[in-house]
């Protein structure tokens, strides 16, 4: 009766398990089981095979042990003092369980060991230099191909990793404080970005779409906070994207109208973001000279409206449906999440925790800034790029 009385707590905390593993998985954001890119679909190759041949073993073991428990049980008539034959120095049973794990083994060394190699390897595309900063992810872009990545041209953004697809995207990997790991589970393993080294990686996809990734190497803690996402476009978008960057960035230096909101916005900005913040051609000087330079303690905002998300991608920088689809007004625009980036701005910690003493994260600005200073900002930040290009 015993075994009874306590059955139902056991089925529900098995089943609480079960509701929260599978809680976990409900977003479907982070899936390396649905591998898209080249290497992604290397390492999910690896992963069935050693599971497979880990679920055959199991299985062999498991009839085994029942075969054993049920065959060789000890019977009522047996004398309880008349062992069974021992078979201790067996060579052929020594033998073959010696041979065949390591068999097994060896074999699953060799195509991992391959593996290993092969996604080691350089791509053939372009290479975009990523740095982790606590606690989100910058991607600078060397657009003229010279080698670097601080000219007047070359672009750095932050969240999205915008990228063509079919093209094998060589990753330069930085950290600018602490170790952070780069993982977009659907386009490749992950990739450590540590201090003072340079990681080399390779990610591509297959199809166009939007993959998730997070920061994978507990970072401090917003850890959780820091993602990021592949967009990956047909090669006529992502030049249509690269475009987008130029405009937005000679956009951003035109003055607005005097008396209007988004001059109010951006004279705040200049008050209040802009030790953190750059945006280019317009806050360099503050920063030290060329945007580029400057490794940036913040993302830079240039073309803050051409991301789909903000926050070290926590949030959504348009909104969306309960199916993740973007939703569109009436003019054929993406409509922005204002009410969101207007919450964060007004008070940053709230959303997502940063270090007690101000010294990394955006500050609180709840008691700085009124509502009105928050619409003004919202106007400003507005101008700031076109929407994003968004894979079809
Ligand atoms: Cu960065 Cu965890």
């Amino acid at each position: 009766m015993r075994g009874t009385r306590f059955a139902p707590r056991w089925r529900l905390a098995v089943l609480a398990g079960v509701a929260l593993a599978v809680a976990g998985c409900a977003t479907g954001q982070l899936d390396a089981t649905k591998p898209i890119g080249e290497d992604a679909r290397e390492i999910d190759g690896l992963m069935r095979l050693s599971g497979w041949m880990a679920v055959g073993v199991g299985i062999f073991v498991a009839a085994a042990v029942v075969t054993i428990i049920v065959k060789f049980r000890a019977k009522p008539t047996d004398d309880p003092d008349d062992l069974p034959p021992q078979i201790h120095g067996n060579r052929k049973a020594e033998l073959t369980w010696t041979l065949i794990p390591t068999v097994m083994l060896a074999f699953l060394t060799v195509v991992t060991i391959g593996a290993v190699f092969d996604l080691a390897g350089a791509g053939t595309g372009r290479t975009i230099k990523v740095e982790g900063q606590q606690w989100w992810w910058q991607f600078s872009y060397d657009v003229n191909e010279d080698g670097d990545f601080d000219d007047d041209v070359d672009i750095v953004t932050a969240n999205d990793l915008v990228i063509p697809v079919g093209e094998e995207v060589n990753l330069e990997i930085h950290s600018n404080d602490v170790i952070h790991s780069f993982w977009i589970p659907q386009l490749n393993g992950k990739r450590d970005a540590v201090p003072g080294r340079v990681h080399h990686w390779r990610i591509s996809s297959t199809e166009p779409g939007i993959f998730y990734g997070e920061c994978v190497e507990f970072c401090g803690l917003s850890h959780a906070n820091m993602q990021m996402r592949a967009i990956v476009l047909e090669e006529a978008d992502f030049e249509r994207w690269l475009a987008d960057q130029q405009a937005g960035r000679s956009a951003a230096a035109e003055p607005h109208a005097e008396d209007s909101a988004e001059a109010a916005g951006a004279a705040l900005f200049e008050t209040h973001c802009i030790s953190c913040h750059v945006v280019d051609g317009v806050y360099e000087s503050a920063a030290g000279g060329n945007a580029n330079l400057i490794a940036g303690i913040a993302p830079n905002l240039t073309n803050l409206m051409s991301r789909t998300a903000f926050a070290g991608a926590l949030y959504e920088t348009y909104v969306q449906d309960a199916d993740r689809e973007y939703v569109r007004g009436s003019d054929g625009k993406l409509i922005v999440n204002i009410a969101g980036l207007r919450e964060w701005v007004r008070n940053a910690p709230d959303l997502k925790p940063a270090r007690a003493d101000n010294q990394q994260g955006m500050l609180d600005f709840s008691e700085v800034l009124t509502d009105q200073d928050l619409d003004n900002l919202m106007a400003y930040l507005r101008t700031l790029g076109n929407e994003p290009v968004l894979p079809r």
